[in-house]
């Protein structure tokens, strides 16, 4: 793992800006993007720039079970909001939350990432190291599926909705296994509350304990971290 040590987000979002733009002048056709308050200065950075994606296609991590794009607390709202209604790209996917048959969702959307190889996945990473939707515990081989979310990760997502019990409970999520069919990994972390999870992914085994730690067996991973959540490095 390749880790950058950055001042705060606004450095990291430019840091992993040029790595995108690197990526792209290379070839990159497909990014994996996240959603959440990490990667927020890294799209204020593409839609600055005046990079062209129109020939891009994205293929987002995940989704909350029950929320379509029109639910301003989707993350499907979310991507159209901070980068795609000001960059416009060829392709865009977020699993449908909303699918009547979530499995038969899930399936399809495997087959979306197998269609479309991710060349650079953009990885958040939350305090019990989960990275899209996976928490403790999920194989490291496992595909797209529905998850039931912990309450650590319902409380840390509850800012965004007006009570905790709005929050949904289930999310459908691209697995460890597909995330790792990506070609690189830009894993962003900023802040004290990501420390541990930070230390465990990068120090510790790996292990379904800790999701992120799987990153390990990547061979293509770069960190960008501050120094808050560097501190116990
Ligand atoms: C988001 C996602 C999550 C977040 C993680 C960190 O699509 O898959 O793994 O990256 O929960 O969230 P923030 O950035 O809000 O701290």
């Amino acid at each position: 793992m390749e880790i950058i040590k950055v001042a705060n987000a606004e450095e990291g979002g430019k840091k992993a800006f040029e790595l995108i733009k690197a990526g792209m002048d290379n070839g990159a056709k497909v990014l994996g993007l996240a959603t959440g308050s990490t990667p927020e200065t890294l799209y204020k950075e593409m839609t600055a720039s005046d990079l062209d994606f129109s020939n891009m296609v994205s293929v987002n991590l995940d989704e909350y079970v029950g929320l379509g794009g029109e639910d301003d607390q989707s993350y499907r709202y979310f991507m159209n909001d901070q980068l795609f209604n000001k960059k416009p790209f060829k392709a865009t996917y977020v699993p449908n939350g909303k699918a009547a048959d979530l499995e038969a969702e899930c399936v399809h959307y495997e087959s979306i990432i197998d269609s479309n190889p991710i060349d650079i996945q953009i990885l958040g990473i939350g305090q019990n190291g989960h990275i899209g939707f996976n928490e403790p515990g999920t194989p490291l081989d496992s595909l797209t599926h529905v998850v039931e979310l912990t309450e650590s990760t319902i409380n840390a997502n509850k800012r965004n909705f007006e009570k905790v019990e709005d929050v949904p409970t289930r999310a459908v999520s691209m697995g460890i296994g597909s995330i790792m069919k990506g070609k690189k990994m830009i894993l962003i972390a900023y802040g004290e509350a990501k420390a541990d999870a930070v230390k465990g992914m990068i120090d510790g085994p790996v292990s379904v304990d800790l999701p992120a730690s799987a990153l390990q067996n990547h061979s293509d991973v770069v960190v960008i971290i501050d120094e808050a959540a560097a501190s116990k490095l």
